[in-house]
């Protein structure tokens, strides 16, 4: 008897794992067919929007991520927010009692887990951050509808200058198509919000004049990233222009630091260093050194609130221009450029481990030979005065990498 009651105890057990399989199964196969499960940047982001994003659940997330803490806050739209210099950004506004939204598309143009693991960081701080994309008109219009965001910090962009041979249509669709997205959504919102933005030092392009100053010439870019960033800027000139809307553009500097981007030399030397992998180390062709006025992350995020706080107000409404309105373009560098072999020694220094170096011939696909700025117009205006030297912000920068990577384990990925 004993023996028969054990064995239906154990047949019904096995039916109940069965179905319970079989039910976890169709939840599985049903998130993976969703659309709202693909984040990839070129997935057509108007299909999950808002069917998926949409409640009243969501909406509060949203409106508690973007509440104003502080007398004098601001609501900030972060675009690029699980980026690295957004990430920063947010951080540092929200720390300050500001109102923050993130939104980011966490495309997978590098490691998409270094992004949620920034995601995650700030959604401790309380900053939520929105997965969707700036070409999401639709999208945006709804965040606009729940928030009356008084700025936008767009940081949201396809970035790195060698990938643009391989993918050209990224960089317009973020860099061009995504900005004018944001501008249009921007323009129609009630208030206009003032929008700070990324541009970047690479419009300097082949201008041999330095350090470089805004006054510059910027009409010729050596790469298709500088010139979708060049677009950008004749693009916020037309929507100041027609709109009213306040903008200001940020010429970042090789930007460097903990949670940065591991595209950029510092980063995958390290990484390469640590592995006992060599590293391309480009001379110019006249065997002049390359150099990169190197510009730490505290600094640029110093420089990023303070274009915030001195944003004018846009002035249009109703989608229509009421007055001139502010147009800006500033320089955010270190002014101290340093030859990239220095930035190696430094590292070796740092990582106490020997780099195997192997010097080549700068390709011409797009990269400049020398990086200085020129940053007078920033300090006049935004009270802007980098204060981390590269030998202190590569110590933090290693001191983070190694961990966050354990000497080298996630890095190998
Ligand atoms: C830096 O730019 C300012 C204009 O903003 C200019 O007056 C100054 O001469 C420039 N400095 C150098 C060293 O070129």
């Amino acid at each position: 008897m004993k023996h028969i009651s054990k064995q239906r105890v154990y047949s019904s057990l096995a039916k109940i794992a069965f179905w319970s399989f079989m039910f976890l199964g169709l939840i599985f196969i049903f998130f993976f067919r969703s659309p709202s499960s693909s984040s990839s940047a070129t997935s057509d982001p108007s299909r999950r929007s808002l069917r998926t994003l949409a409640g009243p659940a969501w909406e509060k997330r949203v409106r508690a991520s973007a509440r104003i803490r502080s007398r004098n806050g601001i609501s900030v739209l972060v675009t690029g927010a699980a980026g690295f210099v957004g990430t920063h950004v947010s951080a540092a506004l929200k720390r300050r009692g500001d109102g923050v939204l993130g939104l980011d598309n966490f495309n997978h143009y590098y490691d998409p887990s270094l992004k949620l693991a920034r995601q995650a960081l700030l959604e401790r701080s309380g900053v939520y951050i929105v997965e969707g994309d700036i070409n999401d008109e639709k999208l945006l219009r709804k965040l606009f509808d729940i928030v009356a965001f008084t700025h936008v910090m767009h940081l949201a962009a396809q970035a790195g200058v060698r990938y643009a041979m391989e993918n050209p249509s990224s960089y317009v669709h973020s860099n061009i198509a995504g900005l004018v997205s944001l501008l249009e959504v921007c323009k129609s919102a009630n208030p206009q919000p003032a929008i700070v933005w990324a541009s970047s030092s690479s419009v300097y392009g082949l201008n041999t004049k330095v350090p470089f100053s805004e006054k510059d010439r910027s009409d010729q870019p050596a790469s298709l990233y500088a010139a979708t960033k060049k677009a950008g800027e004749e693009i916020a000139h037309t929507y100041n222009h027609i709109y009213g809307l306040s903008l200001t553009g940020l010429r970042f500097f090789t930007v460097y630091g903990p949670w940065g981007r591991p595209d950029m030399a510092y980063f995958f030397f390290t990484k390469d260093i640590l592995k006992g992998k060599s590293i391309p180390i480009f001379e110019a062709s006249d065997h002049g050194t390359v150099a990169r006025d190197f510009t730490y992350i505290d600094d640029i995020v110093k420089g990023c609130l303070a274009a915030l706080d001195t944003a004018e107000k846009s002035t249009g409404s109703g989608g229509k221009k009421r007055g001139a309105a502010q147009l800006r373009v500033f320089n955010l560098g270190n002014t101290s450029p340093v030859p990239v072999s220095d930035l190696v020694s430094i590292l070796e220094k740092l990582l106490k481990v020997k780099a195997k170096r192997s010097i080549m011939k700068m390709p011409r696909n797009g990269d400049v030979q020398f990086t200085h700025a020129n940053i007078s117009y920033a300090q006049r205006e935004l009270g802007y005065k980098p204060t981390t030297d590269l030998q202190t912000g590569l110590k933090k920068f290693v001191r983070w990498y190694l961990s966050y990577y354990g000497g080298g384990k996630k890095s190998d990925q």
